[in-house]
């Protein structure tokens, strides 16, 4: 089974590439820019990973991205990342990243693109590894100022497959960033948003109803409401459930009780991400494996969820037909 999942043709739609930051990979970029860390080895960064929710993670995750201060530093992350999810059989990933914090350290957002599109077309030519980039908003920051990084990103829209919505989910409503979606909407950029990860469903609504957007991250707090369940698979809106990532978050207790049984068996459009592999125990190859153990699903389910991801992925047509 562990064969059939690698050879499996998979497209990650939800990777935060920040949060693919493996501690070696941390260890050597901060000893590169001259960076302390608060710990003293690898082993020491993997023990601190145990988080009780959202919140608990990202505090580690912002600090992990401190180590992150130039174009090549992004480039590097990127590439590190893109070589893993090859040689898991990865063929298209789409990776979120979040300009804000960085922005706040002193770096600018050309040093994030530009590192990031250079791994992108670096990946194409030498993995035959297609990828989408998503620039997300953290959503417990002031939607005024993702208004002002969205305006200051217009040499980049072009290369823009999406903006995203992510961070502490909270308190911090979809309805908060309507404007900053309209916006994105009249310069003709795609959106995704999270919500229904920690969020009650009525963010799922939102997200729909307010911010336009074409997928939902995580989703999975929809069961709580069977009418937008029903919604939900009227509309075929995908859902980019990241399992492990449920798992460590504490969204659920064990694989075993995750809802993905349920969400499958409400017919709705299904896919498997990674969220934040380097903090999360594993990226795709590690969840379809998990929840294939959890759920002992066929190799029927494993092709229809990872086609799924690929009918939905931002790509081109000529590859999509390479791919499915
Ligand atoms: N940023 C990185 N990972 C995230 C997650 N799982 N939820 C919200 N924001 C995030
Ligand atoms: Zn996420």
């Amino acid at each position: 089974m562990q064969d059939f999942i690698t050879r499996l043709p998979k497209a990650e739609l939800h990777l935060h590439i920040e949060g693919s930051l493996e501690p070696e990979l941390m260890f050597s970029l901060a000893e590169r820019n001259g960076i302390a860390l608060p710990y003293a080895s690898v082993e020491e960064v993997r023990a601190a990973y145990q988080f009780d929710d959202l919140q608990s993670f990202l505090d580690l995750y912002y600090q992990g991205m401190g180590v992150l201060r130039t174009s090549e530093d992004f480039f590097d992350l990127a590439m590190d990342y893109f070589r893993r999810a090859s040689a898991e059989g990865v063929l298209h990933v789409e990776l979120h990243f979040d300009p804000q914090p960085h922005l706040a350290r002193g770096i600018e957002l050309e040093a994030v693109i530009e590192g990031l599109a250079r791994a992108c077309r670096l990946a194409q030519r030498e993995l035959d590894l297609s990828t989408a980039l998503i620039m997300a908003f953290v959503r417990d920051r002031p939607a005024e100022d993702a208004m002002q990084v969205l305006e200051r990103a217009a040499p980049y829209w072009e290369m823009l497959d999406a903006i995203g919505l992510d961070s502490a989910e909270h308190g911090h409503p979809p309805e908060k960033f309507v404007e900053v979606f309209e916006r994105a909407r009249a310069l003709g950029i795609a959106r995704v948003a999270h919500a229904g990860e920690e969020g009650p469903p009525a963010y799922i609504e939102q997200a729909l109803d307010l911010l336009d957007v074409c997928r939902i991250d995580h989703g999975v707090r929809c069961l709580e409401d069977s009418a937008l369940v029903e919604r939900l698979r009227e509309e075929k809106m995908p859902l980019t459930v990241c399992p492990l990532s449920n798992v460590k978050l504490k969204v659920v207790e064990r694989i075993e009780d995750h809802p993905l049984p349920q969400l499958l068996d409400a017919g709705l459009l299904l896919t498997i991400n990674s969220d934040d592999p380097a903090y999360f125990g594993g990226g795709m190859r590690a969840n379809f494996l998990a929840c294939q153990r959890a759920f002992g699903w066929t190799e029927t389910t494993l092709l229809r969820l990872a086609r799924n991801a690929i009918e939905v992925a931002f790509m081109d047509e000529a590859r999509r037909h390479e791919l499915l």
